[in-house]
């Protein structure tokens, strides 16, 4: 497992963007998974800038989502589909049949992960995967407790993810008590991994999730097993 100190959000946003970049590079119909949060969206302001600058198509790439609301339709200004699209998918070239994200609102959810699945399998794999880390721990809606073996599926949110999550729904009554989100053992087979984190408040979560023994209280534990893992942060573990 390796780690890039960056000195800020915006240096995190430059390595991964370089990463990014390199793999199309390397292979015009990378299959991405990418995630959303804060913390991402320099990185997609980068992409964009690279894309309107002609160094960067994403016709050929296929984009996963990590995760998205369950109960949230895709015109819903806090649904994932509609972050992707403000901050990313408006403004290049990625062509909408090669976007997957998960439906917020599909009532056969059971069917809607399964078929996810089945897509990612069908590319042959994600190249890259591309994630945050939760105060708790979590990458994509992989709470606390989780097993390591899990597969896309709904799944409850912990009260923390909740609350931290809660500002744009107003209220944490407002906000989304449950989520779809794709897996831990789906995460693992991705080919390459890169974990962006920045800030004091992510310092704590991110020595544990590396340094501590894995243990499913932490289920960015899991990635100290993964072969090709980057971890870039902005602050001394
Ligand atoms: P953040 O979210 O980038 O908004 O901190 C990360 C996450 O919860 O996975």
């Amino acid at each position: 497992m390796k780690i890039i100190n960056a000195k800020s959000c915006q240096e995190i946003s430059d390595i991964a963007t370089s990463i990014i970049l390199k793999q199309i590079k390397k292979k015009k119909n990378s299959v991405l998974c990418l995630p959303t949060g804060k913390t991402p969206l320099l990185m997609y302001k980068k992409l964009v800038q690279l894309f309107h600058d002609g160094k960067i198509s994403f016709e050929k790439v296929l984009c996963f989502n990590l995760d998205e609301y369950y109960g949230l339709n895709k015109e819903n200004k806090n649904s994932y589909h509609y972050y992707m699209r403000k901050n990313f998918f408006n403004f290049v070239d990625a062509e909408d049949e090669n976007i997957f994200i998960l439906d917020g609102m599909a009532k056969n959810f059971k069917k809607e992960c399964d078929d996810f699945e089945k897509k990612i399998k069908k590319t042959n794999g994600i190249d890259l995967m591309i994630l945050g880390i939760g105060e708790n721990g979590h990458i994509g809606f992989n709470e606390p407790e989780g097993s390591f073996l899990s597969r896309t599926r709904l799944v409850n949110l912990d009260i923390s993810t909740r609350r931290a999550n809660s500002k744009p729904f107003k209220s944490l009554r407002n906000t989304p008590k449950r989520a779809l989100t794709i897996g831990l053992k789906t995460i693992m087979e991705a080919k390459q991994i890169i974990l962006l984190a920045s800030g004091n408040k992510k310092k704590n979560i991110v020595k544990k999730a590396f340094k501590d023994k894995i243990n499913k209280k932490i289920p960015a534990s899991i990635l100290q097993t993964h072969k090709n893992v980057t971890a870039i942060i902005d602050f001394k573990i």
